[in-house]
């Protein structure tokens, strides 16, 4: 049974851009599913198995969006738009085995259905499948989609890394969550604006406002992954404290010196291990109760806010009326009631 297409998430889009993104992201599914299909029914199953689990869908609908602030969606808007779900599907099949999680889009992980083996071949095969159908795009596009790859795979190789010495934690931090979250989806929102007819400055500030937003997606990604209760998000809560990726949060309690914080910064650092289940949960109550979940939050709707502001400049271009940037301006306050919601 091939399952629904994906709803979207965008309650204030007005009606006939709903109906307009709707209707692009069920050609961005039905591509999805043809380009990923093999003639091996292993290979077909485990390529398929995420993008069958559904998803937000969240950066080919900025793709279409994006398109909409100029002609609109077309077939090279679509293509486009797949390809950066395609190459988001690969990094989550790579991240999962880094991040050793078992639970993906609600449904079993691909390293966990399969094995890490096979989990790190089928990313490199989604990822050959974007490549190959961005090349119909032409060279540009498949510049653009290598250096992000390039960047996002730099970026998940520093997630696991401390900041070098020097380097304040939280600006390396932010740095990282550019480059592993940030690019991909500034690449989403350039290739809508490109393939959509815009002129280069409107492009420009698409990619510009793509990776801020990015940034604040990965930033309430992060709170989420501390306060989401099981069967919330679709992913295992607490993922990044348990294998040790330090978030905004953590960062933060690691600054304090209120000897209030102790157990905590002593549970953060490297002479626990968090796999251990009760160290885990203490830690998680104690990280949920902290006043950096609030202070991350505020900062995570600063770089929402600083990402509106990127989008000023589109008014003078623009008529005044434009149902797309309203909604992309919707896409921020989306973000920014994830973080809301986190905690
Ligand atoms: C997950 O991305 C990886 C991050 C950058 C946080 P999404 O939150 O967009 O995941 P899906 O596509 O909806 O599953
Ligand atoms: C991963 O960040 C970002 C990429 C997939 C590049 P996370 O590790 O926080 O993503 P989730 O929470 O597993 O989706
Ligand atoms: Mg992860
Ligand atoms: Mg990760
Ligand atoms: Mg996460």
């Amino acid at each position: 049974m091939t399952p629904a297409s994906p709803t979207l998430s965008l309650p204030s889009a007005s009606p006939g851009l709903a109906v307009r993104l709707q209707a692009g992201l069920a050609d961005v599914d039905a591509l999805l599913r043809a380009v990923v299909d093999h003639e091996d029914p292993f290979i077909a199953e485990a390529s398929v198995h995420l993008a069958d689990a559904g998803g937000k869908r969240f950066r080919p609908m900025l793709t279409l969006l994006a398109a909409e602030l100029g002609s609109g969606i077309n077939d090279d808007v679509v293509a486009a738009a797949t390809g950066v779900e395609l190459t988001h599907l690969a990094s989550l099949y790579h991240d999962d085995v880094m991040d050793e999680a078992d639970l993906r889009r609600g449904v079993v992980s691909a390293n966990a259905a399969y094995g890490n083996s096979n989990a790190i071949l089928v990313g490199d095969l989604l990822f050959g499948k974007a490549s190959e159908l961005v090349a119909g795009l032409g060279a540009e596009a498949v510049k653009i989609q290598a250096q992000t790859f390039v960047r996002l795979c730099s970026g998940q190789i520093r997630d696991a890394r401390p900041a070098p010495e020097g380097v304040d934690p939280i600006d390396y931090y932010l740095g990282v969550l550019a480059d592993k979250t940030g690019v991909l989806i500034a690449t989403a929102a350039r290739y809508g604006a490109m393939f959509g007819g815009c002129p280069p400055e409107t492009v420009d500030i698409m990619r510009r406002y793509g990776e801020r937003l990015g940034i604040a997606f990965q930033l309430a990604d992060d709170l989420l992954d501390v306060t989401s209760v099981p069967g919330e998000s679709g992913k295992t809560p607490g993922t990044d404290l348990r294998e040790g990726v330090a978030t905004l949060p953590m960062l933060l309690v690691r600054q304090s010196i209120d000897p209030a914080d102790d157990r905590l910064k002593e549970l953060l650092g490297s002479d626990y291990d968090l796999h251990d289940d009760a160290l885990h949960a203490e830690a998680l109550g104690l990280l949920q109760a902290h006043p950096a979940m609030g202070q991350a939050r505020e900062r995570t709707n600063n770089v929402a806010r600083e990402t509106q502001e990127l989008l000023a400049p589109l008014a003078i271009g623009l008529p005044a009326e434009s149902p797309a940037r309203d909604a992309l301006l919707a896409l921020l306050a989306l973000v920014e009631s994830i973080a809301n919601r986190a905690g």
